[in-house]
């Protein structure tokens, strides 16, 4: 099952070995791909909602998958025992959709050798709820395609090494590792933060509003890092 680039490089954090679930898994292509691999122990695909889970049962069906995959109904990690998996995917929604699965199963989440998350939005808060909760950021990477970069986020349970938060939440290991898409990335923050900036001055707080402050210090580190890339 070939996959996007995206997905691809989801997959690519997902290691040999392992017992993953697909929580959001839509149309299935990264649990049938992960299923067809040979080195995935066991894969639950789990969706929320049914239209989605049909789709993935008819494409696992075509595919001959079905004794390697486990389709659940179900709202986030609901769908998975515990010490069933030891790696969970979450990939295509929200930053805070996957603070609200992950929070009612943090215990499950913190007996997991792995979590990979790839937020469409919200990823730095996102970022900032996994450090103060127990898990360790171990690896990150943008990934273009289709014209749009993507954030993909590796974090495991365990403590983190003490950063400062500005830099967690825009991506401490992106800049660690001078991801190469990373200065078009933080450039397309930082004009998204000067578009906020604009709207927050023509409001009536102006720029005596808690967040123009706020956004002018994110402003100035990104401007600061950006000058380094
Ligand atoms: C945009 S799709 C992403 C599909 C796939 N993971 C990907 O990255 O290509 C988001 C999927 O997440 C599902 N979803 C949203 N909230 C969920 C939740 N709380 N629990 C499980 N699935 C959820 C939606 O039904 C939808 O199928």
């Amino acid at each position: 099952m070939k996959l996007g680039a995206r997905l691809a490089a989801i997959a690519a954090y997902v290691l040999p070995g392992s017992r993953v679930a697909d929580i959001g898994t839509d149309h299935g292509y990264l649990a049938a791909h992960l299923a067809a691999r040979g080195d995935v122990g066991f894969v639950i695909a789990g969706d929320v909602n049914e239209g989605p889970l049909a789709t993935a049962r008819e494409l696992i069906n075509n595919l001959g998958l079905t004794d390697k995959i486990a389709v659940r109904l179900g709202d986030g990690l609901a769908v998975v025992r515990p010490e069933e998996v030891d790696t969970v995917v979450i990939a295509g929604m929200g930053g805070t959709t996957m603070i609200h699965i992950l929070t009612p199963q943090t215990g499950l989440a913190h007996k997991l050798k792995r979590l990979i998350l790839q937020p469409m939005v919200g990823a730095g808060t996102l970022r900032l709820w996994l450090v103060k909760n127990g898990f360790c950021l171990v690896d990150e990477r943008l990934v273009r395609e289709e014209g749009r970069i993507y954030e993909i986020i590796v974090a495991e349970p365990g403590p983190g090494t003490p950063d400062n938060l500005l830099s967690v939440e825009f991506g401490s290991l992106l800049w660690e590792k001078r991801d190469p898409l990373l200065k078009e990335y933080w450039q397309q923050i930082l004009a998204h933060l000067q578009a906020v900036q604009e709207s927050l001055r023509q409001s009536t707080q102006g720029s005596q509003h808690p967040k123009y402050r706020e956004n002018m210090e994110k402003m100035l580190f990104l401007k600061e890092r950006i000058r380094c890339l």
